[in-house]
């Protein structure tokens, strides 16, 4: 069978054959390495999209080996995703945000809250070993985390850099000099028009529809908007595209490619213990939720006992590296206890349509195949010419 031809600029860009990407999805609950590793990100790839991992969790060292893992299972493009959040960007040490804060420097309220919901579930409230090791030893030398995962990527020669919080801008100038593609995620028109000033090569307009990290407003109402905004700049889809006629759509919105995170999470290759993946398989589409308790900000989670209660407790989410450390003890806890349908399980509202396990390419494939053929031949029939 002809593989259909479903082409954009920034196929020809990047060097893809289809403008579908794999969003770079981050960390799994309980392991702490990504949905988005090497294998599906590297599946993606060969089928003819862009993969792009899911970097945020990774030291360097882990990084670097990672990017190499992909560079082993396929020669084609593919990017890597970090997160340029203020706690990410800045040593610790420097008071400027709590990184990670010691159990004494958290609020009692807050502290408080999270025993009663604790208690509430019917989980027995442990400490979390040791301190908060996530950000190691790079941030002693001085160094942000996010800085020494960027030079990683520099000194692989990664393709493309995708900033899934927070503007391009400390990092833009090195990586355009070293060719690399910058797409940055953006929830707001305004946001937009950051980014692009600050040097995105695409600006990635990501409606409230997303899974993980999420904004307030739909993707058929940003898009356009953004595009406009963004103008020179342009503009990838995200949020609410797990299918070839929601990727026909935002093609035809204006969208240069759509990247897509919810459509690749149950598939065969993607890093998600069968616990998350089964909790997704029975979602609906009003089954995921936005709440801040897991990382301080807004993100939609396929919902659980665990985001009710706090959701219930009305409690203002401290700020992203504290919310973090806040409810450290309780997800260590409530890993202790075996009942990790309280964790973590980011989705969007696609999670609905998606009803069993496949292979990535087999996702992507159908994705291209529908959208073409809508694009390429039932949709330009309903044009009439008036007399
Ligand atoms: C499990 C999960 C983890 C995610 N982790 C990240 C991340 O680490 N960095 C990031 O930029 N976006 C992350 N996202 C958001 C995606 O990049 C993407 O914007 C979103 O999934 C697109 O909407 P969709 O889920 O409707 O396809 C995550 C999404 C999910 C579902």
């Amino acid at each position: 069978m002809p593989r259909p031809t479903l082409r954009s600029e920034f196929c020809d860009r990047v060097g893809v054959d289809y403008p579908v990407i794999l969003a770079g999805m981050g960390p799994v609950a309980g392991t702490g390495d990504p949905v988005a590793t090497g294998e599906l990100v590297a599946a993606v790839s060969n089928a003819g999209g862009l993969g792009v991992l899911g970097g945020v969790s990774f030291s360097p060292d882990e990084l670097r080996e990672e990017i190499r893992k992909i560079r082993s299972l396929t020669d084609k493009p593919f990017g890597v995703d970090l997160l340029l959040a203020p706690n990410f960007l800045f040593p610790r040490g420097k008071e400027l945000l709590p990184t990670a804060p010691n159990r004494d420097r958290l609020p009692k309220a807050n502290l408080e809250a999270i025993a009663r919901i604790a208690k509430d579930l019917d989980i027995d409230l442990k400490e979390a070993p040791g301190e908060e090791e996530v950000m190691g030893s790079w941030i002693e030398q001085g160094k942000s985390w996010a800085g020494s995962q960027v030079e990683v990527i520099l000194e692989e020669g990664v393709p493309v850099f995708a900033s899934g919080l927070g503007t391009p801008a400390p990092f833009a100038q090195e990586l355009k000099a070293n060719g690399v593609t910058i797409l940055a995620l953006v929830g707001t028109v305004h946001a937009a028009e950051q980014v692009a000033a600050d040097g995105a090569d695409y600006v990635v307009a990501q409606g409230t529809e997303a899974g993980g990290h999420t904004g307030r407003i739909g993707t058929l109402a940003l898009l356009p908007q953004v595009i406009d905004a963004a103008a020179p700049t342009p503009v990838i889809a995200a949020g609410g595209i797990a299918s070839g006629r929601a990727l026909a759509g935002v093609l035809a919105v204006g969208a240069e490619a759509a990247w897509c995170g919810t459509a690749f999470l149950v598939s065969n290759e993607a890093n998600q213990p069968d616990l998350q993946k089964d909790r997704i398989l029975a979602a609906a589409a009003e089954d995921t939720i936005v709440t801040r308790l897991y990382s301080g900000k807004t993100m939609r989670n396929v919902s659980n006992l665990l985001i009710e209660a706090w959701e219930r407790e009305g409690m203002a989410a401290l700020p992203m590296g504290a919310q973090g450390a806040l409810i450290r003890d309780l997800a260590y806890s409530i890993r202790e206890a075996g009942r990790h349908e309280l964790l973590m399980n980011a989705a969007g509202q696609t999670a609905g349509m998606l009803k069993e396990r496949r292979p990535a390419a087999e996702i992507l494939k159908e994705m291209v195949g529908e959208a073409a053929e809508i694009l390429g031949g039932g949709l330009g029939q309903r044009v009439t010419a008036s007399a």
